[in-house]
């Protein structure tokens, strides 16, 4: 039985000899974070995707994550540790249920966000990530936006334009464990923290939340907040890296039961055995690939 620091070693090891890099997510487990190279939300870690000079990026996310980075990128080899850690609210919206609503809607454009298949995503006008929804809706000419698949990041984004938004019946599981009464209680408990809620939550979650923040955007948001305290909600994972980057602050998380099974089925013993191997490879048939990057491509043009 191999320890902890051998696995880490022998890691780092694979990763010089492949020529390498670990991208995770910030809801991965404690220890895959450590040994990433990269840490970020959705539209970071695609970002990292197309500028990292590797050739084997191992995506240490969801599925949706690594095929992002396998559409932007063909030339690198995209390998996922664990190939069942999949997205439950990206299985929530299909190419076919998606083609009938454009059908009601002829003169809409399609935004989905990121949390989608290759081949969902090969169907709209455009991607967007919790981190830039906003702007993404914002810079388009229609004025009636099919917005797929998660119905609370629709209605966040209604409030903030003036276009007719059309939401989909998708949402997270995982935020849905996110209560207000949960969130209230901690309020009490801990009345001079801030509460910064994911985009994903419930809509009277988000209601009474201080900030409405993509993961990255809560990293960034409590550095530069005069704030010692926060509640947060979204999916624990985070809470690793809010506390190893700001020791003079105290986080809280909004529910014990915010807790991805599928960002955390990835192990230090899987990434090892990912490198070895070279096992999950994620490849994206080229018709499928090369209409997806349209949208995405296009969403990286968007200011952030
Ligand atoms: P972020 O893009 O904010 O990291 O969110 C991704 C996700 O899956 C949230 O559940
Ligand atoms: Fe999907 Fe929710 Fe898990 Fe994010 S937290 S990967 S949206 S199930």
């Amino acid at each position: 039985m191999q320890d902890k620091q051998s696995i880490t070693d022998n890691i780092n090891k694979l990763k010089n000899e492949k020529n390498a890099v670990i991208l995770a997510h910030n809801y991965q487990r404690d220890e895959i974070q450590d040994i990433a190279d990269f840490v970020g939300d959705s539209l970071g870690l695609s970002r990292e995707a197309v500028k990292q000079d590797a050739d084997i990026i191992v995506f240490c996310g969801v599925d949706f994550m690594a095929e992002s980075a396998a559409i932007l990128s063909p030339e690198k080899t995209v390998i996922m540790p664990e190939i069942d850690a999949g997205c439950p609210m990206a299985a929530m919206v299909t190419p076919k249920s998606l083609r009938e609503k454009r059908e009601e809607y002829p003169d809409a454009a399609v935004v989905c966000y990121v949390n989608t298949s290759a081949a969902v995503k090969a169907e709209c006008d455009i991607c967007c990530t919790s981190a830039n929804a906003v702007n993404v809706i914002n810079s388009l000419d229609e004025d009636t936006i099919i917005f797929v698949p998660d119905k609370n990041l629709a209605n966040f984004v209604a409030s903030q334009t003036d276009k007719t938004i059309i939401p989909w019946e998708g949402y997270c599981p995982t935020h849905h464990q996110i209560l207000a009464g949960d969130v209230l209680l901690m309020k009490e408990q801990h009345p001079n923290a801030e509460f910064l809620a994911h985009p994903e939550c419930r809509k009277d979650v988000l209601e009474i939340a201080d900030k409405i923040l993509s993961t990255t955007g809560m990293v960034n948001y409590v550095q530069q907040s005069d704030s010692k305290e926060f509640i947060i909600g979204t999916e624990n994972g985070i809470l690793h890296r809010l506390d190893k980057e700001n020791p003079d602050k105290t986080f809280y998380h909004a529910s014990q039961y915010a807790i991805c099974p599928n960002m955390k089925m990835i192990t230090l013993d899987s990434v090892q055995k990912s490198l070895e191997k070279m096992e999950y490879k994620i490849e994206v048939p080229e018709d499928i690939r090369k209409k997806a990057k349209r949208a995405l491509d296009k969403m990286l043009e968007v200011k952030r």
